[in-house]
């Protein structure tokens, strides 16, 4: 059965290519070496990779659109469901006893984008370690170290104490670093959060936020820094906020307040 959304863009797909391999005399070889390419992503374990590094946030900023308070981000290809949930006071993100990397407390508060607080929303954290590397996805890791679950207070308010993740590089020795390598571009992704939020006025959003100053800021390989998903920090070196936090030496405090409208498009949880 006919699909309209489907005959509408994949015509227009198929249009728009033609007219690319005649406007650019595309030869036979350069054609069978793109769906080559292609076919060596999944092959490499790499089938979103390149699709994400080129197209991801463009697609992401569609969906934001015309939306008011908090926009979202692209999801990235390293993300698990089924995170462990956190408790305590403060929460801590799991991690190893000799973790590397500055402590940092992760807070903020969850509206809806007229500013009522939304308690029990869930976020579901995700990050590098000071590596640059991903648990489950990166090898000697331990399962789910820098990935936890918590919830939002009745005040919508969360706190996590976890540590502040540096740039790393998207994987450069398959395909699309082959790509990237041809382009001349780095492979590096500015440092960053993820967070997907999970409420029931909100369904799921997905996040991703950035440290103000950052390197590579500007040069993201995935193209995906907006301002409105940067992070406000600060390097907190006074020893009684130290104390206070429970740590023994400074800590980068960073905030993000997550305002999301509840009629803008979502995903049901
Ligand atoms: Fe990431």
């Amino acid at each position: 059965m006919t699909n309209d959304r489907v005959l509408t863009v994949v015509e227009d797909l198929e249009r728009t290519l033609v007219e690319f391999i005649h406007k650019h005399r595309i030869t036979h070889a350069e054609y069978r070496a793109a769906t080559d390419l292609i076919v060596a992503e999944v092959q490499a374990g790499e089938a979103s990779l390149l699709f994400d590094v080129f197209l991801e946030a463009a697609a992401t900023d569609m969906d934001n659109e015309g939306r008011e308070g908090s926009i979202e981000a692209i999801e990235g290809p390293f993300y698990l469901p089924g995170a462990p949930w956190l408790d305590g006071s403060p929460c801590v993100l799991p991690q190893r006893p000799d973790e590397s990397g500055l402590p940092m407390v992760f807070h903020g508060q969850v509206t809806s984008d007229t500013g009522e607080p939304l308690a029990g929303a869930e976020l579901d954290l995700w990050h590098a370690d000071a590596n640059g590397q991903y648990s489950q996805i990166h090898p000697g890791i331990p399962d789910w170290n820098l990935r936890g679950r918590l919830r939002s207070d009745d005040e919508g308010r969360f706190e996590v104490l976890t540590i502040a993740p540096p740039p790393y590089e998207i994987p450069k020795n398959g395909p699309t670093g082959t790509v990237l390598d041809a382009l001349g571009r780095h492979f590096f992704r500015p440092a960053h959060l993820h967070v997907k939020l999970r409420h029931p006025s909100l369904g799921e959003r997905t996040s991703q936020l950035y440290f103000p100053g950052g390197e590579y800021l500007d040069s993201d390989v995935a193209n995906a820094v907006r301002d409105e998903l940067v992070l406000e920090t600060a390097l907190v070196e006074d020893q009684a906020r130290i104390e206070r936090q429970g740590l023994t030496g400074p800590f980068v405090d960073a905030r993000y307040d997550f305002a999301f409208a509840a009629t803008a498009a979502s995903t049901s949880v």
